[in-house]
């Protein structure tokens, strides 16, 4: 018996400019969810492509002085590398050029026309073509384009037009009855009143440009894009002409994009299914948009995030991690560099990082590196199990649901619980006492379960990093083709490996990179020190010189609007502090104050003041608040310890 099927796709976007950010949200979602219905053993189709006819690409093309093949070729290039560099798994890259979908569009679009449904009238209205859509008089928005805002043109041309209200009530009753064919909820209501405000016949075919399909019967028209393009679905998986393949696969379980085309394929598309008599799509899902601070993205705001850039710059598991983890359930995104910044070291390099970097140090120094056999099992550890379990039913539930927020959630609260079991099972002292060496070992190898699991949990999201981490940990056979199914299982570690000590998975990356502050002041602002974090004896602690340091005086530094400089006394000596605080703190509101000084650090020049320690501060993960630890009773220059 062939394997169950699970047929995703993603808009195929158009080759009119490099994609961005926005289009690598939706094929890095889609990639998470075929990923990880492979995991559980489901047969995937992923398709994603390009929709390279319509006004919009032959203006473009026209404007670089180059046929419209010519130049989408050159943009595809560039769009097959970067879903590449993204680890993109797609199983076809559809075309809209290529024979094999051009022969599908004729056929359907002569086939309707046969069955009555196409028709020649004259349309007379507006036309957006960087949305190549049409509007009514009444649906514009003061003049203008009501999608994207922008000029339309008007219109008057013989065209083809499609019967759409005719399938109206089927459409109706069908999304009435498939609950979750619309998702999210909120969207499903949108469609459904839309279509019950009334559709009007779809003008489906053009005669003022060329770069488009041709109407198989009458060779003044082209067919509208959006009729070729929502075709691709089919032409893909062999319509014409690979029945098998194209009965594995149709009807298709999902498909994903943005809100703002989900009207194509929640109206559009199942009418279109319904005139050549297939069955509609399980599920059409319309995720938010990914936002910048100032808005949404566009070229011409010149604010357009290149993902090739960023996989560069931080690594391909952490950009999708942080894409994933931007899914909100239907909601809006938000996208910025810091903020990106902030989740590596915040959620990658402390929590998972450390997680797996103290784990291994650990084995290493007390079982000379071998994973421990694991012992009897106590309270802490079953409660640690427990977590586990609930990880992976959640992660599953909210995959399953396209809740991609809520899945990196679930697996975030294993990695915490875990780490908080290491502060309460406190292996350095158990590792001090011979009789507790079974204990130990049992903790250690809990560790490595936690860690297997979540790894397991996390690679739809993050492909590269089971890989990477295994280099360490050598607990996977084979880290290529991880089950799903194993984040269920506890024990399947194997006890007897060798773990081996490697750099940081995620090295903790300093804001001041964003910063165009002097390269002096980006070394060593406070609280951005990157080492990975190990575990230290008591003595290295005891190195650190802590003083308790009254506040004499306190100015801001010109021109760098996060520095102060305090003058401090610490028992009968004065010290220079250049400090970062400035976005929370006024100077006069720090005088008088006694506060905490690592009175033995190297002193550094910054902004050319000779800053000699640095006082401590507790700080949000954004760095957006920040507290000065002081005292009220212990005296100037006395030690903290
Ligand atoms: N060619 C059509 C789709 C035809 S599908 C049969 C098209 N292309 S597009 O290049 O404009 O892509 C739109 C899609 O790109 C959105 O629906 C979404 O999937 C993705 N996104 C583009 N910008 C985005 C954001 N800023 N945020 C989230 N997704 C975005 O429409």
């Amino acid at each position: 018996m062939s394997k169950r099927s699970y047929y995703i796709t993603t808009p195929i976007y158009y080759p009119s400019d490099n994609l961005h950010i926005g289009h690598a949200y939706t094929t890095v979602a889609a990639d998470c969810i075929a990923r990880f219905k492979r995991m559980q053993g489901f047969d995937v189709f992923y398709l994603t492509g390009t929709d390279e006819h319509g006004q919009k690409i032959e203006k473009v093309a026209l404007e670089k002085e180059m046929s419209p093949q010519a130049y989408v070729d050159g943009i595809v290039v560039g769009i097959k590398a970067l879903w590449e560099a993204l680890l993109i798994s797609n199983n076809d890259f559809i075309r809209t050029t290529e024979s094999r979908h051009e022969e599908v569009v004729k056929n359907l679009f002569q086939k309707v026309y046969e069955q009555g449904d196409i028709y020649i009238s004259e349309y007379e209205g507006w036309y957006c073509t960087p949305c190549e859509t049409f509007f009514t008089e009444r649906q514009l928005d003061e003049g203008k384009c009501p999608d994207c805002g922008r000029s339309v043109e008007k219109l008057k041309e013989e065209s083809y037009f499609f019967n759409m209200a005719k399938y109206a009530p089927r459409l109706l009753e069908h999304i009435d009855q498939h609950p979750d064919f619309i998702q999210p909820e909120s969207r499903r209501n949108e469609v459904i009143n839309f279509v019950k405000s009334g559709l009007d016949d779809l003008c489906v075919s053009r005669t003022t440009f060329n770069w488009g399909v041709g109407v198989p019967f009458n060779d003044k028209h082209v067919v509208y894009v959006w009729f070729d393009a929502l075709i691709n679905y089919l032409s893909a998986i062999g319509y014409l002409d690979d029945k098998e393949k194209f009965n594995q696969y149709w009807p298709a379980n999902v498909h994903l994009m943005a809100k703002d085309i989900l009207r194509f394929h929640a109206i559009i598309w199942p009418i279109m299914l319904m005139a050549i008599d297939l069955p509609l799509p399980e599920k059409v899902f319309a995720h938010g948009w990914i936002m910048l601070e100032g808005g949404k993205m566009s070229k011409s705001k010149g604010n357009v995030i290149d993902p090739m850039v960023l996989v560069n710059k931080y690594g391909v598991d952490a950009v999708r991690y942080y894409l994933v983890k931007e899914l909100s359930f239907g909601q809006d995104g938000m996208y910025s560099e810091e903020m990106l910044i902030n989740r590596i070291n915040s959620d990658l390099a402390n929590d998972l990082g450390n997680l797996i970097s103290r784990t291994v140090a650990m084995i290493s120094r007390y079982f000379d590196s071998r994973i421990p056999e694991p012992g009897k099992e106590d309270n802490a550890d079953q409660e640690l199990r427990t977590t586990a379990l609930r990880a992976y039913e959640e992660a599953t539930e909210k995959l399953e649901k396209l809740d991609f927020a809520s899945y990196i959630q679930s697996v975030l609260r294993l990695i915490s619980r875990a780490n908080k079991y290491i502060d309460e099972t406190q292996p350095w002292l158990l590792a001090k006492d011979e009789s507790k060496q079974e204990r130990l070992g049992t903790v250690l190898y809990n560790l490595l379960e936690s860690i297997r699991i979540a790894l397991i949990i996390l690679s739809p999201a993050m492909p590269a990093l089971a890989l990477r981490a295994n280099q360490q940990l050598n607990i996977f056979a084979d880290p290529d083709s991880l089950k799903w199914e194993e984040a269920r299982a506890w024990g399947l570690t194997q006890a007897g490996k060798l773990v081996s000590r490697g750099p940081a998975l995620f090295p903790r990356i300093d804001l001041k990179v964003l910063d165009e502050e002097t390269p002096e002041a980006q070394e060593t602002v406070e609280g951005h020190r990157e080492e990975e974090s190990n575990l230290i004896d008591i003595e290295d602690f005891a190195k650190v010189d802590l003083r308790v340091a009254t506040v004499i005086a306190c100015e801001k530094m010109k021109k760098a609007d996060k520095l102060l400089i305090l003058t401090l006394q610490v028992g009968e000596e004065q010290r220079t502090v250049v400090s970062g605080i400035a976005k929370a703190y006024e100077p006069e509101q720090l005088v008088g104050k006694r506060v905490v000084l690592v009175a033995n650090l190297k002193p550094v020049k910054l902004r050319g003041v000779l800053s000699q320690g640095m006082i401590l501060a507790a700080s949000d993960p954004q760095d957006n608040d920040i507290e000065v630890l002081t005292l009220d009773r212990i005296e100037s220059g006395h030690r903290v310890k």
